[in-house]
């Protein structure tokens, strides 16, 4: 027996080397970690158990028969976050520099079943030359049944992915699949057609970090939700991400003592917006000012910055938030701003986190660009998000709230449980600009004097029409606050509301426009 332990934990030793000692240094000199080593910054101290650490490739073309690859290339297993069941698997580019074939997506595969089962979260950690060329088609099966289980997971269980490294082909799609995405700067890379194929087929030259880094992925195409400086940071992020996050669809996020006062009157708030509607301001401060200690986890921080998403705690729950962005575009909808809000919303719902909406919105961004690129079915994803939505929701008019855009920020009609309006909010078909040229049209046209005439018409408009007062006599808002007694006035509605119970009709599933 004493014979058979030694051999045992010879192997593992040499399994837990990965690609050797060369092929670590050279990961390390990238300012990369190694699989184990992620994982375990990932996970707590000592709690990671890996799995299927023994498995082995099966095949036998261009010699691979005499290829050792230890693990087949990726690490897989269960640990905890916080004291929290969380599934993990990460590829090893020290072993065939983390290729997939048909054993190493088999080990995922495993870990996916298991994290599914289970209802824990799951964290895939990617960092591989992709399929892995000499298993052909067994590779290309492989990457099928991930995209088949994260999709049969996604509103299940929290995916997330983590790329620290290439991912490259319909590799990309898994991490696509999942619920959030994370990058590195510099050293992790997303791209469907790498620089060679895109030069040889368009004449174009671009980078890898241009065409796919984090910057890109973060910035321009919103594929991404975060992008760190180094490979530690984002783990750890990753591990803020999970505590805002229930282990799956039957829970609700896991509640923290926060010790900020849920009565907190912030005298703060009643100045905080310009007293010209045409000035911005930051609504990223108020949002701190009503969460518990100011702290606001942002997502896509860099993309779409019209529209602000992402969680705070209130009385130490996670809720959403969707806010519009008066510094950005005048915090106009746009495409990328409802793709964004409308994803995000989407998330919250299937996780059971409830939405808290500020709304500042003077419309939907106008333009040829726009209406090409299809604003209309884009801009439909956020009512449909939020009138699908079950969870309990809560809008704050804090200033402009117009047209189809006041619709599209989760007004009453579309299931809003409690809507809140400040006394300076402007509630109307358009904002009394547009509106005023359009029914004075005549007595702006007729008058000695149209510039003047025009003035005192805008803001006849305003005070008759754009105020909270109309929709507050229809039931529309619920009740009109002082800016300052905001916080206490909605983490009482989250309160009532934390019984709602509501369910859409049963169907097969929903037609989400796309
Ligand atoms: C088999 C691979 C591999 C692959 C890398 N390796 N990619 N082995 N299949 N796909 C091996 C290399 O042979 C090398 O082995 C080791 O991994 C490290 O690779 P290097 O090239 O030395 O590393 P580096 O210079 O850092 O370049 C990394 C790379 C490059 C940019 C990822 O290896 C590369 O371009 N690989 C091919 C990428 C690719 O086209 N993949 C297919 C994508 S399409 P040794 O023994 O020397 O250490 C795809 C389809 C998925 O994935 C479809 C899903 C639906």
């Amino acid at each position: 027996m004493k014979e058979k332990i030694e051999r045992l934990l010879e192997t593992r030793e040499k399994v837990e080397l990965g690609g050797g000692e060369k092929r670590i240094a050279k990961q390390h000199e990238r300012g990369k970690l190694t699989a184990r080593e992620r994982i375990n910054l990932l996970l707590d101290e000592d709690s990671f158990v890996e799995i299927d650490a023994f498995v082995k490739h099966r095949c036998t073309n261009f010699g691979m028969e005499d290829v050792d690859a230890p693990s087949d290339g990726v690490v897989t297993g269960y640990g905890t976050v916080d004291g929290r069941l969380v599934f993990v698997y990460a590829q090893d580019f020290t072993v065939l520099g983390g290729s997939l074939g048909e054993m190493h997506a088999a080990k995922i595969n495993k870990v996916q079943d298991m994290a599914l089962k289970m209802g824990a979260p799951i964290v895939g950690i990617n960092d591989s030359g992709g399929a892995r060329i000499q298993e052909g088609v067994d590779a290309l099966s492989g990457y099928g049944k991930i995209f088949y289980r994260n999709t049969q997971s996604s509103g299940v269980i929290p995916q997330i992915s983590a790329i620290m490294g290439p991912s490259a082909g319909g590799a990309v799609y898994s991490p696509a699949l999942t619920d959030f995405i994370f990058m590195v700067e510099k050293t992790s890379q997303m791209f469907i057609t790498g620089p060679q194929v895109i030069k040889a087929v368009t004449g174009e030259d671009v980078s890898q970090e241009e065409l796919g880094g984090a910057n890109t992925h973060n910035t321009i195409s919103g594929v991404a939700h975060f992008k760190d400086s180094t490979e530690e940071e984002s783990l750890q992020r990753i591990r803020t991400l999970l505590s805002y996050l229930p282990s799956n669809n039957l829970e609700t996020p896991p509640v923290y003592e926060m010790g900020d006062d849920i009565n907190r009157v912030e005298e703060a708030l009643n100045e905080i917006v310009p007293v010209n509607p045409n000035r911005p301001y930051d609504m990223k401060e108020i949002i701190r000012l009503l969460a518990d200690n100011g702290e606001f986890f942002e997502i896509q921080e860099y993309f779409a910055q019209n529209i602000i998403t992402g969680f705070i705690r209130l009385n130490g729950k996670t809720i959403g938030v969707v806010a519009n962005q008066p510094k950005f575009l005048a915090g106009c909808l746009d495409i990328n701003a409802s793709d964004k809000a409308g994803r995000f919303i989407r998330t919250c719902d299937a996780f059971n986190i409830p939405l808290l909406n500020l709304v500042d919105v003077p419309g939907f961004l106008p333009g040829t660009d726009q209406e090409y690129g299809g604003i209309i079915r884009h801009g439909a994803k956020m009512l449909y998000a939020y009138s699908e939505a079950t969870v309990p929701k809560v809008t704050l008019i804090v200033r402009k709230a117009y047209g189809g855009a006041y619709l599209a920020m989760c007004s009453k009609d579309l299931g809003a449980d409690q809507v809140f309006a400040w006394p300076n909010a402007e509630i109307a078909v358009m904002g009394p600009d547009g509106a005023a040229n359009i029914i004075f049209k005549h007595d702006i046209a007729n008058s000695d004097d149209p510039v003047g005439t025009r003035q005192e018409k805008i803001e006849e408009y305003r005070d008759t029409v754009a105020n909270p007062y109309i929709a507050a006599e229809r039931g529309f808002v619920d009740d009109v606050i002082v800016p300052s007694i905001t916080r206490p006035r909605i983490i009482s509605a989250f309160d009532m509301l934390e019984s709602k119970r509501e369910s859409n009709p049963a169907k097969k599933h929903g037609n989400l426009p796309v």
